[in-house]
This record gives structure tokens, C-alpha cells and sequence, in this order.
């Protein structure tokens, strides 16, 4: 773009464009549009952070980022979790270099001062010689970012101001219910995460997972037909899409007939999904075979079954997955394997052996996704691709699904645009700076 008019007037037109069912390939790989999303989208956004279980003991922290920003993300000793960021406030240098650890104070490398693992200021050398009483540590503490958590979810948000976690999520927290509560213990990560970088853009991996039902049959084929996914093209398209309007939110709820209520989960699990969940989402989620959604704008999660022998009736896993946006086109990737915390320690292993045949980073389905979505990504970034859209026309004229007991817009069948519609669309409103 020539100027900031010439990118104010194409996030204009991108706009226009996605009332008509069009969005364009430039979106997904262009150096200004990764900085404008930046300033108005990772700067205001809700942004998930972390699982509380990958955290449990005081003083255990991780290191994230939001947006360009490094965060470290630690559990104090009353046990309060705080996200700072990760830069000591005298030069700037990075205060912690590990991914992740346990640790009562950070001692920055540089001059050597030193907060607390909440990020008070404690420890100045040569205090009293060199600063004469002049340097208030309350002053120059770790810069906080606002936290918030759901179900063990944990959230920061870079803006002071602006929406509650709870108003930001909109009612999609009934959809999340069917990834996090598996029991009254909730579900807990099954070791570290898979972390690489891909040439991907964000939003690419972001929509796939907000309920692309339409690339199953095609890209991960392979698994119908040696028994690994019990599934078949035929029945793949079946079930809803579910979006929150004005929130960009969605999930994919791919329909089982036939399939066994919660198969794939151990009896014990079940049980537990039905004490914890309200009716109205047992009647929903017990038909479900695969859900796949997205928390607006990286967030995403996918439940389903995966065969570790062919034929065999699949073991049901859960996978969290944050898409971190790293440059124009390219991407940090974070995925997690989620267990039921009060779950027998055969299933999880198995759970996770699931997950890990078919995703991380040397996951089968994994591979197949990562495969188109680089290429995406190369083509959104060349020539003449960039000038042109693509289409979003998939179920423009659905009408709600009638008596859903699941809030939001809700339509049939699986294989949709609706839930990218609504994603993109919001997308659009931070772009304008208008959330
Ligand atoms: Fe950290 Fe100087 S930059 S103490
Ligand atoms: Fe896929």
C-alpha cells in the first residue's frame, strides 16, 4: 500500500467485499496488514496466553508473546497469576530467556535488577550510590497486561480499557464447555507443548479451525480410507456451524449418526462430561463426533476421534492450539494435547498418542493441513494472486436452525462460510478500529 489511506480504503473495501461473500487473498500475506493487525487487533483483543495446569505451583511461569510483545506469564506465591511483560524497565532487555520454568524472583542479565515473580521492582544495585535516593522501585515494576481466565483458560489483554473476558467470549463459553469439562477437575495440558514456526499466516490456520468440515474428505483422505478417522466423506458434511455474531467466534459441529454417544472417551469420562455440563449441552454434544472451533482471534481447539489401530473404534482427543502471529506470512505455532484431569492414566496416555499421531508438529493430519496452508500463504503473497478474492459464499442464504438449544447463529449443514463470514467480519471492525 502506498500510504495509510490506500490501506484505511482496501480494509474499507475488504469489508464491503465480505457482505458479499468475497475476502481477499492479500489479507493473508502482506507486510502492512500484519502491522495494522498489530496496533488495532492483538493490541485489543482477548488473547489466550496459557493453561492453568501448565502452571500449578507457585512460582512456575511460562514465557508468551501477544502480538510483537514478549509476556512472561507466572503464579506468584499466594497464587495469583500474573502476566507482565517480559522486558526489565531500565534498558529494555528481555528479563527471562527460558520457554518456561519456576522461579521466586527474575535478575535481569544486563545491570542485575531484580523483581518478583508477581513484577514488583526489589532489587537495584548500587542504589544508594548511584540513584541518591532519586529511584522509587514502586515506580518501575514489570509493565502489568490485564489477565483473565475461563475454565482454566487464561487470557491477557494488552488494552486497559474495553470489554470483560467474559462479555469478549459472548456466550461462546457454551461451545468451549465441550473441550474443557470433563469432569468436575476440568481437563489439564499432557506435557509441554509442540512450539515450531511454519510460512503460514495465522488466519489461515485460525479459519481452517473455525469449522472447515470442507477440506476433510479431500486433505486428510487418507484417513477415512485406512481406517484411521471414522468418518467418510459422506457423512462428514453432516451437523451445524456455530458462530457469535459480532464476537467472530466459531465452531464446527460435525454430526456422528450412528456414531455412540461420547464414544471414544472412557465410561468414567462420560460420566463425569454429564455432571459438569449443563443438559442442554449433553443433548447437543453427545451427537457430536468431530468439533473444531476458534476463540476470535488465534485461539482454537479440535475433539476427535483417531484410530491407533486401523478399524478400530477411535480413542477421543482434545487438542489446543494457539497461532501465533510471527511476520507477514509466517507463524509461531503452539499445540496442546488436553486430558480430563480426573481421567485413568491409560486413557490420557493413549489420548495423547492419539493426538500425537495426528497432530503436532509430526502429526499425519498435521502435516496434510500445514502443506496446503504454506502454499496458501506463498500464493496470498505473490503477484497478481493479491489483487484477487476469494470466495465466502457457502451458505450465504442458510437460516438458523430452529429451537438450538446452543446460543448464537447457528445453521446447517457442517460445510459452511458462515462461521468465516463472521470471523472475518470482525477481523474487519479491529482493522477499522472499530471493535
Ligand atoms: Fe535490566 Fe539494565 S537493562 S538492569
Ligand atoms: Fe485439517
Amino acid at each position: 500500500f502506498n500510504d495509510a489511506t490506500g490501506l484505511a480504503d482496501w480494509v474499507s473495501r475488504t469489508r464491503a467485499g465480505l457482505t458479499e461473500g468475497r475476502f481477499p487473498a492479500r489479507a493473508f500475506n502482506d507486510v502492512d496488514v500484519h502491522a495494522l493487525e498489530q496496533e488495532r487487533l492483538f493490541a485489543k483483543a482477548w488473547c489466550f496466553l496459557a493453561h492453568e495446569s501448565e502452571i500449578p505451583s507457585p512460582g512456575d511461569y511460562v514465557t508468551r508473546k501477544i502480538g510483537n510483545n514478549n509476556l512472561i506469564v507466572a503464579r506468584d506465591e499466594h497464587g495469583v497469576i500474573h502476566a507482565n511483560l517480559n522486558m526489565c524497565r531500565h534498558r529494555g532487555n528481555v528479563m527471562c530467556k527460558s520457554e518456561m520454568g519456576n522461579a521466586s524472583h527474575f535478575r535481569c542479565s544486563y545491570h542485575g535488577w531484580t523483581y518478583k515473580n508477581s513484577g514488583e521492582l526489589v532489587g537495584v544495585p548500587y542504589m544508594k550510590e548511584g540513584y541518591e535516593g532519586r529511584l522509587k522501585r514502586k515506580d518501575w515494576g514489570l509493565v502489568a497486561v490485564r489477565v483473565d481466565t475461563y475454565e482454566g483458560l487464561v487470557f491477557g489483554c494488552l488494552d486497559p480499557e474495553g470489554p470483560s473476558l467474559a462479555e469478549y467470549l459472548g456466550g461462546f463459553q457454551f461451545y468451549l464447555d465441550l473441550y474443557l469439562k470433563h469432569g468436575l477437575g476440568g481437563v489439564e495440558v499432557h506435557g509441554p507443548p509442540d512450539h515450531w514456526v511454519a510460512d503460514t499466516d495465522w488466519k489461515i490456520c485460525a479459519e481452517n479451525f473455525a469449522g472447515d468440515g470442507y477440506h476433510t474428505p479431500v486433505a486428510h483422505q487418507w484417513g477415512f480410507h485406512l481406517g484411521y478417522f471414522p468418518s467418510s466423506g459422506t457423512t462428514h458434511s453432516q451437523g451445524w456451524a456455530a458462530s457469535i455474531p459480532g464476537k467472530g467466534h466459531g465452531i464446527g459441529l460435525g454430526h456422528g449418526p450412528g456414531y455412540p454417544a461420547f464414544s471414544g472417551f472412557p465410561d468414567q469420562v462420560v460420566a463425569g462430561m454429564k455432571e459438569a455440563m449443563s443438559p442442554e449441552q449433553v443433548a447437543v454434544f453427545s451427537q457430536i463426533r468431530t468439533a473444531v472451533g476458534t476463540v476470535f482471534p488465534n485461539l482454537s481447539f479440535l475433539m476427535q476421534p483417531f484410530s491407533l489401530v486401523p478399524g478400530d473404534p477411535g480413542v477421543r482427543f482434545v487438542t489446543m492450539r494457539l497461532y501465533h502471529p510471527a511476520g507477514p506470512g509466517r507463524m509461531e505455532m503452539y499445540s496442546w494435547c488436553l486430558v480430563p484431569k480426573d481421567a485413568p492414566e491409560d486413557y490420557k496416555a493413549e489420548a495423547y498418542r492419539a493426538y500425537t499421531l495426528a497432530f503436532g508438529q509430526a502429526g499425519t493430519f498435521e502435516q496434510d493441513d500445514f502443506e496446503n496452508w504454506t502454499k496458501v500463504t506463498a500464493s496470498a503473497g505473490s503477484g497478481l494472486v493479491r489483487d484477487l478474492d476469494f470466495p465466502y459464499i457457502m451458505g450465504m442464504e442458510s437460516e438458523p436452525v430452529p429451537e438450538f438449544p446452543g446460543p448464537g447463529h447457528v445453521v446447517r449443514p457442517y460445510v459452511n462460510d458462515t462461521n468465516f463470514r463472521n470471523m472475518w467480519s470482525r477481523w474487519g471492525d479491529y482493522l477499522a478500529g472499530e471493535a
